[in-house]
């Protein structure tokens, strides 16, 4: 899709990243998207607003005072004129005020003023990004139904590496697109999902696991933040990108999942991808010695919480509540067996056979199974799938909340 005739509101904060904001307005530009920029005080220090201005070919607005002509443009105008308002960089001070309601520059009144969906990519120091004070301050503008891109891992200008990177332009872009695209019949619901695997340590340096990728997951709630809903992605350690557009929080092991989705609640929509470790065993504090002629430890597993189903069953149950089977053999009864037990409302169905190729592959062939019936559906790219449920989802929401 085309973003021609689209208009953003780009907030440029304070922040060595600060020059990232130059591309992302010529990406914009080259769209044919209408780019208006606002500086804080310090993103002038890194960038000049004359780069800003020709490059968005527009006028750019860097204090609160220069909106003194109310009639040309005020800031609630200014606020509201855009179809989307995106703070790229987002510091860990705007994030702060934008959480805390402060309206004591341009930048933090206009997001305070403004009635259209918010974007940050935030852009700080690895340990700035993990203080408590950033994380409490995510999840309040999360649960505002701000929509976060990144930040990246890598190394950072202070010679630290992490998270903390701002995404790359075009990650922007993309989740720029996301929330600008099409229909949003999600808008104002909130999705949970689960994704990848888990690890469950059996010391400091091994851990039991399995051979999900993410894939499916994440191509799920990018779906669903692509159809408008505010996306919490709950998921293992995966090697694919964070999708754009969506609140990701990382964990390792099944209990801190189970944890994380209840913190996470309430939502109106849960789908659970993930392939949580059905065992985890008591973890040993040193490493475990292979001591000479000594057999191998003994590993005792303990059955780890069911996530779906402790969801499905328990108190505040999102209105539609999804689970998977990945099955090798008697794949629909298995399916059919597991909509009772746990208690959801539809299952995602595939076979993972040998030769399947589905655990780890980029394709998936599923059946839906609802208490109406089953669907087969095509095999297709987890893309597709992931289309095509958030579809369905989207419809059976219109007609249950509605
Ligand atoms: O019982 P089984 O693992 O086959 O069930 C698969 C479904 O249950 C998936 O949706 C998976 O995400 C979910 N699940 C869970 N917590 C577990 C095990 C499975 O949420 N501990």
């Amino acid at each position: 899709m085309s973003l021609a005739g689209k208009r953003v509101l780009l907030i440029v904060s304070g922040g060595i990243a600060a020059y990232k904001a130059l591309e992302l307005v010529r990406l914009l530009r080259r769209e044919g998207c209408g780019v208006t920029c606002v500086m804080t005080p310090a993103a002038a220090e890194f960038v000049t607003p004359l780069s800003l201005q020709a490059l968005s070919e527009n006028r750019v607005y860097h204090e609160l005072f220069s909106l003194t002509d109310e009639s040309e443009m005020g800031h609630i105008q200014l606020s509201r004129a855009a179809d989307l308002v995106v703070v790229a960089p987002a510091s860990a001070d705007i994030l702060a005020r934008m959480a805390g309601g402060h309206a004591s520059d341009l930048a933090t009144t206009l997001l305070l003023a403004t009635d259209k969906r918010v974007l940050v990519a935030p852009s700080m120091n690895v340990r700035m990004w993990e203080h408590d004070a950033t994380r409490a301050n995510m999840a309040t503008l999360a649960s505002r139904g701000v929509a976060v891109v990144g930040p990246d891992e890598g190394a950072m200008a202070c010679n630290e590496y992490g998270f903390g990177r701002l995404a790359e332009p075009p990650m922007i872009l993309a989740a720029i697109r996301a929330l600008l695209d099409g229909p949003q019949p999600l808008a104002g619901r909130h999705a949970l999902v689960t994704s990848g695997p888990t690890h469950e340590p059996i010391d400091p340096v091994r851990y039991i696991a399995n051979r999900s990728s993410g894939r499916q997951g994440h191509a799920i709630a990018a779906a669903l933040a692509r159809l408008g809903a505010r996306v919490t992605l709950v998921s293992g350690p995966v090697a694919i990108p964070d999708p754009a557009g969506v609140l990701v929080i990382q964990v390792e092991t099944g209990r801190q999942m189970l944890a994380a989705c209840q913190q996470a609640l309430p939502a109106d929509i849960a789908v659970f991808a993930a392939a949580v470790a059905d065992w985890r065993t008591d973890m040993a504090p040193l490493k475990l010695k292979k001591a000479p002629g000594a057999p191998p430890p003994g590993l005792s597993l303990v059955a780890n919480p069911d996530i779906l189903a402790t969801i499905s069953q328990g108190a505040g149950r999102p209105a539609l509540v999804v689970g998977f089977a990945a099955e090798t053999n008697d794949v629909l009864a298995n399916a059919q067996a597991k909509l009772a037990r746990k208690g959801c409302d539809w299952i995602v169905a595939n076979d993972v056979g040998e030769g399947s190729d589905v655990m780890g592959g980029t394709e998936n062939a599923v059946q839906l199974v609802t208490a109406a019936g089953v669907e087969t559906w095509p095999r297709l790219p987890k893309d597709a799938v992931a289309a095509r449920l958030a579809d369905r989802i989207a419809d059976q929401i219109r007609g249950a909340l509605s």
